[in-house]
């Protein structure tokens, strides 16, 4: 029972970390069956295409991808790659679990959040106008939110919460400001938390006000329900609390697939030198593997990379230690071995 998946090792470090991954996931008897294709960089030096077409086919037959990090070219006019999967295949949830490994500044901290992401300012209808000799004189950008996207990422929050027995979700706005763009988020969610009445219990925040409790009491958060361009802030935040980018995993979730990532980005400042920290992407690995139905050796990975780093502490460097890549991979390896 193989279940074909979509491999993009992606770009900077994406090669060094996918690998880890991959090497990981078969000493754990993972089901996946990887077709490897190109995105980012990667594929505009295959093809001149940051998303070929044959990366976009491979994920229309397997609707399942692990996708390492990819650079965005600044110029040139590409669109954001990730942005744009995104949109192919309504990837309109974003979920951000948060859950302390290694403690540190923070303690036990285990947050969920789960942020809109294809609506909002990110669908980015953006122009200058001109006024005298400065044709970009004012800048113009226009959110939108309709109530059938905020009702469906609310539904999408409250339906996780029911199935992984979370019991409070707390909907974050700007709603005293931004009161179409963002009331009519808050309204929908209302609408929504009302048929999960005595099963999940909901809130609301300011969103200034929420970046503030996070840092103060993050513990009094259980799920945070996010438009698309809070959840972009909070979720670093969130990352933030539990050790940083190297230990966050993140999936975009929709009706015709579903992709998981790293949540940092290609890290050309370290790339091809063998040191960067695999852990993210492998968490976003499980992740994979509880959607696929496999929840067991997701639970079984996320214990032995705890194992790895907290009882052999073996770390690489983002993290104080002095392992590099291939050496965190090979003490993981040896943890799932002996588990
Ligand atoms: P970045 O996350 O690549 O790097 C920020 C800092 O964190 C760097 O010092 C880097 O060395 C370090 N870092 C990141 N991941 C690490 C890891 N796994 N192990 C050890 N250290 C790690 O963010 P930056 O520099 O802003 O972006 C670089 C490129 O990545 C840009 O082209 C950006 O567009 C792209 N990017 C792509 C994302 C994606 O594909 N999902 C997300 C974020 C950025
Ligand atoms: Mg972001």
């Amino acid at each position: 029972n193989a279940i074909p998946a979509t491999l993009i090792p992606g770009d900077g470090i994406g090669p060094e970390v996918t690998k880890a991954t991959v090497e990981v996931l078969e000493a754990l008897g993972s089901p996946f069956e990887w077709e490897t294709c190109s995105a980012g960089m990667a594929g505009i030096e295959a093809g001149g295409d940051p998303l070929p077409a044959a990366t976009l086919d491979s994920i229309r037959r397997t609707r399942l991808a692990l996708k390492g990090p990819l650079t965005t070219p600044v110029g040139g006019g590409f669109r954001s790659v990730n942005v744009r999967l995104r949109e192919e295949f309504k990837l309109y949830a974003n979920l951000r679990p948060a859950k302390t490994i290694i403690p540190g500044r923070y303690e036990k901290i285990d947050i969920v959040l789960v942020r809109e992401n294809i609506e909002g300012l990110y669908v980015a209808h953006e122009h200058f106008i001109p006024v005298g000799d400065d044709p970009r004189a004012v800048a113009v950008s226009t959110g939108v939110n309709t109530r059938d996207g905020c009702r469906r990422i609310a539904r999408f929050a409250f339906e996780y919460a029911v199935r992984n027995g979370r019991k409070k979700i707390t909907i974050v706005h700007k709603a005293n400001v931004l009161k179409a763009l963002t009331g009519i988020f808050l309204e929908a969610a209302r609408d929504v938390a009302k048929e999960y009445a005595g099963r999940v219990e909901v809130d609301d925040r300011i969103v200034d006000a929420c970046a503030m409790q996070l840092v103060l009491n993050p513990w009094q958060f259980d799920m945070l329900l996010c438009t698309n361009l809070f959840g972009d802030i909070l979720s670093d935040e969130l990352a933030g609390l539990v050790g940083g980018l190297g230990l966050a995993p993140g999936a975009n979730i929709g009706e015709h697939g579903a992709i998981f990532e790293a949540v940092h980005g290609s890290a050309p400042d370290i790339a091809g030198k063998g040191v960067a920290n695999p852990v993210s992407l492998l968490l976003a690995s499980g992740l994979m593997l509880e959607h696929a139905g496999r929840p067991e050796l997701a639970e079984r990975l996320r214990a032995a990379i705890q194992a790895t780093l907290l009882e052999d502490n073996v770390r690489t460097r983002d993290l104080g230690g002095t392992a590099s890549t291939v050496e965190f991979t090979a003490a993981l390896i040896k943890r799932l071995g002996a588990a």
